[in-house]
């Protein structure tokens, strides 16, 4: 037990969170953890059961031991009725969805349709955080809707990231929390002293913009990196060794200076376009923004040139296997996967798809899933890492060359060495290394 853990305290401060989604129950349990006293609840009554019964159907790293101390601690649990859990919290969190809109836009109908709901049934002082990913100016339609002078509301947007989501929360780089009502930014940032971050108190408006701020930020420098690949490929040079030298500069670091094949996942598509959208609407053209996003597509346009340029004039029928499908590694999570985007592009172009992904048994349309790496590539003429699981560095080649017709390897996620591939008789092709052809950009047949 670590020293969060050691004793229940019965006065301890009483949370709800909304919505047990990824967020929400690593929020939860995580918040149970420093010391309060939780209940997660969820509208989906099947949902909440499994978690009674310790299932959990996210792919989390370090979750379900959490989820499973907490419970056990008595500190954590869960419920389907949001009214009768809100009536005695003190602080009430929203981890709810904030999907894409048809117009680009976030759609806040849960968030406002469960702020209706809970409003009357409040505590008098009870604070009401955000911890969805919302639009600026959401704090203020929250307090309309909950319909309470009583009560007030703060943004506190959530900064993890999938497959580190429990690390990402409990040592956290700074804990955001921003409210246009005197004194509940900081009692809510109280609620972290046990991790002795940095906190950063603002308005909502601001807090509510930081969030897109770092998401559109990561985006924009992912495009440039994957955009500069694409210079190293013109010039010879390699993409590691430059962002090697890059990233040494103290005022830009080198996280998140690994190009691949392109970003997705739940949350930079949907939340540069959501922060597109809004800009947008309230007077702004985010040109910089745009391009990253148009870019992004492109991106993957030209990963998807690459493996057809292995493939030569016979591209219809032609077996390809790719390894990993999950957006990255970590996660079972496909939502705007470049691997599937991939994927989907090739099959449209007669390609037939065979994937291996360790943490995706289930069916994916269009694709074929298979149960080991080694049977996604029988009879592919090429095969392609799309998703960097570190099993795939230690794989066995010779295995998968076995099966293979032909031996064409392309590397979305500069995986493995060059050197390595061509022991095991692979031509192979990365994203802007020394060795990747320059020619390929625009689909010539690779050797
Ligand atoms: C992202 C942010 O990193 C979190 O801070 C944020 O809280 C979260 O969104 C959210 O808004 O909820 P996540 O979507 O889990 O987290 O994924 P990332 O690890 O940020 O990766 C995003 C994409 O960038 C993936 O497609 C990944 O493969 C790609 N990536 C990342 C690269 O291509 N290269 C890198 O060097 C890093």
């Amino acid at each position: 037990m670590t020293q969060h853990e050691t004793h229940h305290d019965p006065t301890s401060i009483r949370i709800c969170v909304i919505g047990a989604g990824y967020v929400g129950l690593t929020a939860g349990a995580c918040l149970a953890h420093l010391g309060h006293t939780v209940v997660c609840t969820d509208q989906s009554v099947l949902r909440v059961q499994e978690l009674q019964r310790g299932t959990l159907r996210i792919v989390e790293d370090g979750l379900p031991d959490i989820v499973e101390r907490m419970v056990a601690l008595g500190r954590l649990r869960f419920s389907a009725d949001n009214v009768e859990s809100v009536g005695d919290a003190d602080f009430v969190f929203l981890c709810l969805p904030t999907p894409q809109s048809e117009d680009g836009s976030a759609d806040l109908s849960h968030v406002l349709d469960v702020a209706r709901e809970i409003g009357p049934h409040l505590r008098p002082d009870a604070i009401v955080v955000d911890k969805s990913t919302v639009p600026v100016g959401t704090s203020t339609l929250v307090l309309d809707a909950l319909g309470r002078l009583d009560v007030m509301v703060a943004a506190n947007p959530e900064f993890l990231a999938e497959g580190t989501a429990v690390r990402d929360f409990l040592h956290p780089d700074r804990v955001v929390v921003g409210s246009d009502q005197p004194g509940a930014a900081e009692r809510v940032g109280s609620l972290y002293k046990a991790l002795d971050t940095h906190l950063i108190t603002t308005d909502a408006a601001s807090a509510e913009t930081i969030k897109y701020a770092s998401n559109a930020y990561l985006a924009v420098r992912l495009s440039f990196v994957n955009s500069m690949a694409g210079v190293c490929e013109a010039a010879g040079a390699d993409i590691a060794a430059v962002m090697d030298g890059v990233g040494s500069d103290h005022r830009i670091g080198r996280a998140f200076l690994t190009p691949g094949p392109g970003w997705g996942g739940s949350c930079f598509p949907k939340d540069t376009s959501a922060l597109l959208h809004t800009s947008y609407a309230r007077g702004f053209d985010f040109t910089l923004l745009r391009s990253a996003t148009d870019y992004n597509r492109e991106h993957q346009r030209w990963m998807v040139s690459k493996v057809l340029a292995t493939l030569g004039d016979e591209v219809e029928g032609a077996v390809v296997a790719m390894w990993g499908l999950a957006f990255k590694a970590g996660t079972d999570d496909l939502r705007d996967s470049p691997a599937i985007e991939i994927a989907r592009q090739l099959t449209e172009r007669g390609c037939v798809v065979r994937a291996f992904d360790p943490a995706v048994r289930h069916h994916v349309p269009g694709v074929t899933v298979c149960t080991s790496y080694v049977e996604a590539c029988r009879g592919a003429r090429t095969l392609v890492i799309a998703t960097e699981w570190p099993e795939f560095i230690g794989a066995d080649l010779g295995a998968a060359g076995r099966v293979m017709q032909d031996r064409a390897l392309v590397d979305l996620r500069n995986l493995l060495h060059p050197d390595t591939a061509a022991a095991h008789g692979f031509r192979y092709e990365g994203v802007g290394r020394a060795r990747s052809g320059v020619a390929d950009r625009n689909v010539q047949v690779a050797g």
